[in-house]
Protein backbone atom coordinates (compact mmCIF):
# COMPACT_ATOMS: atom_id res chain seq x y z
CA UNK A 1 0.00 0.00 0.00
CA UNK A 2 1.45 3.42 -1.19
CA UNK A 3 2.79 4.98 2.08
CA UNK A 4 0.79 8.27 2.27
CA UNK A 5 -2.59 7.08 0.44
CA UNK A 6 -4.66 6.56 3.86
CA UNK A 7 -2.10 8.07 6.72
CA UNK A 8 -4.26 10.73 8.67
CA UNK A 9 -7.00 10.79 6.22
CA UNK A 10 -9.77 10.17 8.80
CA UNK A 11 -9.42 13.49 11.61
CA UNK A 12 -8.97 13.24 15.74
CA UNK A 13 -8.12 9.57 15.66
CA UNK A 14 -8.33 8.23 19.05
CA UNK A 15 -6.35 5.23 20.48
CA UNK A 16 -8.74 2.76 19.58
CA UNK A 17 -9.38 3.56 16.50
CA UNK A 18 -5.42 3.88 15.71
CA UNK A 19 -5.08 -0.33 17.30
CA UNK A 20 -8.51 -1.43 15.03
CA UNK A 21 -6.17 0.24 11.52
CA UNK A 22 -3.78 -1.73 12.99
CA UNK A 23 -5.40 -4.64 13.59
CA UNK A 24 -4.78 -6.27 9.87
CA UNK A 25 -2.31 -8.54 8.76
CA UNK A 26 -1.13 -6.12 6.62
CA UNK A 27 0.98 -3.21 7.11
CA UNK A 28 -1.11 -0.24 7.02
CA UNK A 29 1.68 1.73 4.81
CA UNK A 30 4.81 -0.24 4.18
CA UNK A 31 7.79 -1.87 5.87
CA UNK A 32 9.96 0.64 4.19
CA UNK A 33 10.70 3.88 6.37
CA UNK A 34 9.69 7.35 5.42
CA UNK A 35 11.59 8.71 2.19
CA UNK A 36 13.11 11.72 3.93
CA UNK A 37 13.75 9.83 6.78
CA UNK A 38 15.97 7.36 5.47
CA UNK A 39 17.35 10.64 2.98
CA UNK A 40 18.10 13.11 6.08
CA UNK A 41 19.05 10.56 8.35
CA UNK A 42 21.35 7.47 6.94
CA UNK A 43 24.42 9.31 7.07
CA UNK A 44 24.06 10.54 11.13
CA UNK A 45 26.12 8.42 13.40
CA UNK A 46 24.31 5.93 15.38
CA UNK A 47 23.49 6.78 19.23
CA UNK A 48 20.07 6.42 20.98
CA UNK A 49 17.15 7.11 19.55
CA UNK A 50 13.29 8.25 20.27
CA UNK A 51 10.60 7.97 17.58
CA UNK A 52 7.79 9.75 19.02
CA UNK A 53 4.52 8.03 17.47
CA UNK A 54 6.69 4.89 16.19
CA UNK A 55 2.87 2.88 14.77
CA UNK A 56 4.10 0.07 13.09
CA UNK A 57 7.87 1.04 13.67
CA UNK A 58 8.78 1.31 10.03
CA UNK A 59 11.70 4.37 10.80
CA UNK A 60 11.84 2.03 13.87
CA UNK A 61 13.41 -0.60 12.48
CA UNK A 62 15.42 0.88 9.60
CA UNK A 63 17.18 2.91 12.27
CA UNK A 64 17.74 -0.36 14.92
CA UNK A 65 19.28 -1.98 11.43
CA UNK A 66 21.55 1.00 11.26
CA UNK A 67 22.57 0.70 14.82
CA UNK A 68 20.58 2.76 16.22
CA UNK A 69 19.16 2.00 20.19
CA UNK A 70 15.96 3.03 19.84
CA UNK A 71 12.90 4.08 22.25
CA UNK A 72 9.52 3.35 20.39
CA UNK A 73 6.57 5.58 21.72
CA UNK A 74 2.77 5.49 20.30
CA UNK A 75 -0.38 4.94 22.05
CA UNK A 76 -1.29 1.81 20.02
CA UNK A 77 -0.55 -1.00 21.43
CA UNK A 78 -1.17 -2.87 18.06
CA UNK A 79 0.82 -0.51 16.24
CA UNK A 80 3.67 -1.71 18.34
CA UNK A 81 3.41 -4.61 18.56
CA UNK A 82 3.57 -5.11 14.77
CA UNK A 83 6.30 -3.22 15.27
CA UNK A 84 8.05 -5.86 17.52
CA UNK A 85 7.52 -8.30 15.05
CA UNK A 86 8.90 -6.62 11.97
CA UNK A 87 11.89 -5.89 13.97
CA UNK A 88 12.43 -9.48 15.40
CA UNK A 89 12.00 -10.82 11.38
CA UNK A 90 14.36 -8.45 10.38
CA UNK A 91 16.86 -9.67 12.74
CA UNK A 92 17.25 -6.71 14.99
CA UNK A 93 18.46 -7.36 18.87
CA UNK A 94 15.74 -7.32 21.10
CA UNK A 95 18.06 -5.38 23.36
CA UNK A 96 18.14 -2.51 20.62
CA UNK A 97 14.70 -1.46 20.91
CA UNK A 98 12.37 -0.37 23.53
CA UNK A 99 8.58 -0.19 22.82
CA UNK A 100 6.73 1.84 25.05
CA UNK A 101 3.05 2.18 24.79
CA UNK A 102 2.41 5.73 26.10
CA UNK A 103 0.13 8.79 25.12
CA UNK A 104 2.32 11.31 24.01
CA UNK A 105 -0.23 13.99 25.62
CA UNK A 106 1.45 12.08 29.28
CA UNK A 107 4.44 10.49 28.06
CA UNK A 108 7.87 12.63 29.51
CA UNK A 109 10.71 11.13 27.76
CA UNK A 110 14.25 11.54 29.71
CA UNK A 111 16.05 14.87 29.39
CA UNK A 112 19.33 15.05 27.94
CA UNK A 113 19.88 11.66 26.73
CA UNK A 114 18.98 11.18 23.04
CA UNK A 115 20.99 11.77 19.73
CA UNK A 116 17.86 11.88 17.55
CA UNK A 117 14.97 12.34 17.78
CA UNK A 118 12.15 11.43 15.37
CA UNK A 119 8.51 12.56 14.81
CA UNK A 120 6.89 10.90 11.97
CA UNK A 121 3.30 12.18 10.78
CA UNK A 122 2.07 12.95 14.43
CA UNK A 123 -0.88 15.07 13.56
CA UNK A 124 -2.67 16.27 16.07
CA UNK A 125 -3.61 19.69 17.64
CA UNK A 126 -1.59 22.85 18.42
CA UNK A 127 -1.33 22.34 21.62
CA UNK A 128 -0.13 18.89 22.00
CA UNK A 129 2.30 18.90 18.59
CA UNK A 130 3.77 21.90 20.89
CA UNK A 131 3.53 19.78 23.84
CA UNK A 132 5.66 17.19 22.46
CA UNK A 133 8.01 19.04 20.27
CA UNK A 134 9.39 20.75 23.42
CA UNK A 135 9.72 17.24 25.14
CA UNK A 136 11.72 15.99 21.69
CA UNK A 137 13.91 18.88 22.39
CA UNK A 138 14.54 18.74 25.87
CA UNK A 139 15.20 15.09 25.44
CA UNK A 140 18.13 16.11 23.22
CA UNK A 141 21.65 15.83 24.37
CA UNK A 142 23.62 18.78 23.34
CA UNK A 143 24.05 18.17 18.87
CA UNK A 144 21.48 15.86 19.19
CA UNK A 145 19.38 16.05 16.12
CA UNK A 146 15.16 16.75 15.58
CA UNK A 147 13.64 15.50 12.34
CA UNK A 148 10.13 16.05 12.10
CA UNK A 149 7.62 15.11 9.25
CA UNK A 150 4.15 15.60 8.81
CA UNK A 151 1.14 16.48 6.41
CA UNK A 152 1.48 20.60 5.36
CA UNK A 153 -1.08 22.62 5.38
CA UNK A 154 -0.80 23.26 2.01
CA UNK A 155 -1.85 20.14 1.23
CA UNK A 156 -5.15 20.77 1.31
CA UNK A 157 -5.29 23.27 -1.77
CA UNK A 158 -2.59 21.93 -3.26
CA UNK A 159 -1.52 18.35 -2.60
CA UNK A 160 -3.80 14.87 -1.56
CA UNK A 161 -3.98 13.05 1.14
CA UNK A 162 -3.72 13.26 4.78
CA UNK A 163 -5.83 14.86 7.37
CA UNK A 164 -8.56 17.34 6.37
CA UNK A 165 -8.55 19.14 9.37
CA UNK A 166 -6.29 22.45 9.06
CA UNK A 167 -5.77 22.50 12.80
CA UNK A 168 -3.60 18.82 12.81
CA UNK A 169 -1.54 20.18 9.97
CA UNK A 170 1.79 21.54 9.57
CA UNK A 171 3.77 24.31 8.27
CA UNK A 172 7.74 24.53 8.50
CA UNK A 173 6.94 28.11 10.06
CA UNK A 174 4.75 27.13 13.26
CA UNK A 175 7.04 23.82 14.02
CA UNK A 176 10.46 26.60 14.23
CA UNK A 177 8.42 28.63 16.01
CA UNK A 178 7.78 26.07 18.08
CA UNK A 179 11.69 25.08 18.79
CA UNK A 180 13.45 27.73 21.02
CA UNK A 181 16.85 26.57 22.07
CA UNK A 182 17.74 24.40 18.31
CA UNK A 183 19.04 25.74 15.40
CA UNK A 184 17.03 24.75 12.75
CA UNK A 185 19.18 23.60 9.82
CA UNK A 186 16.10 22.92 7.26
CA UNK A 187 12.65 23.97 7.76
CA UNK A 188 10.67 23.51 4.50
CA UNK A 189 8.19 21.93 2.25
CA UNK A 190 9.04 18.52 0.22
CA UNK A 191 6.71 16.74 -2.31
CA UNK A 192 6.09 13.04 -1.88
CA UNK A 193 4.99 11.12 -4.91
CA UNK A 194 1.69 9.19 -4.10
CA UNK A 195 -0.85 7.23 -5.95
CA UNK A 196 -4.09 8.38 -6.43
CA UNK A 197 -7.23 6.01 -7.45
CA UNK A 198 -4.60 4.42 -9.79
CA UNK A 199 -2.60 7.57 -10.73
CA UNK A 200 0.66 9.78 -9.38
CA UNK A 201 -0.09 12.52 -7.46
CA UNK A 202 2.01 15.51 -4.92
CA UNK A 203 1.76 15.04 -1.29
CA UNK A 204 3.36 17.92 0.54
CA UNK A 205 4.67 17.89 3.78
CA UNK A 206 6.41 19.66 6.29
CA UNK A 207 10.04 19.29 7.02
CA UNK A 208 12.11 20.37 10.30
CA UNK A 209 15.63 18.78 11.05
CA UNK A 210 17.07 20.78 13.99
CA UNK A 211 19.98 20.42 16.33
CA UNK A 212 20.32 21.40 20.00
CA UNK A 213 22.73 23.80 20.91
CA UNK A 214 25.53 23.01 22.81
C1 LIG B 1 0.22 8.46 10.74
S1 LIG B 1 0.82 7.41 11.98
C2 LIG B 1 2.56 7.55 11.79
C3 LIG B 1 3.31 6.37 12.30
C4 LIG B 1 4.83 6.41 12.07
N1 LIG B 1 5.45 7.58 12.63
C5 LIG B 1 5.14 6.31 10.62
O1 LIG B 1 5.59 7.31 10.02
O2 LIG B 1 4.92 5.23 10.05
C6 LIG B 1 0.48 8.38 13.42
C7 LIG B 1 0.73 7.66 14.73
O3 LIG B 1 0.52 8.57 15.80
C8 LIG B 1 0.02 7.83 16.89
N2 LIG B 1 -0.58 8.78 17.82
C9 LIG B 1 -1.53 9.71 17.56
N3 LIG B 1 -1.83 10.41 18.68
C10 LIG B 1 -1.04 9.89 19.66
C11 LIG B 1 -0.89 10.18 21.05
N4 LIG B 1 -1.61 11.14 21.65
N5 LIG B 1 -0.01 9.46 21.77
C12 LIG B 1 0.71 8.47 21.18
N6 LIG B 1 0.61 8.16 19.87
C13 LIG B 1 -0.26 8.86 19.13
C14 LIG B 1 -0.94 6.84 16.26
O4 LIG B 1 -1.20 5.74 17.09
C15 LIG B 1 -0.19 6.48 14.98
O5 LIG B 1 0.57 5.33 15.17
Amino acid sequence: MPTARLIGESDHVDRQQWDERYSGTEFEWTTRPNQFVAAELADLPSGRALDLAAGEGRNTVWLAERGWRVTAVDFSRVGLEKGRKLSAARGVDEAQVKWIVADLRDYEPERDFYDLALIAYLQVSPEVRATVLARAAAALVPGGTLFVVGHDLTNLTEGTGGPQDPDVLYTPEAVRAELPGLRVVRAERVHRTVERDGDPAIAIDTLVRAVRRA
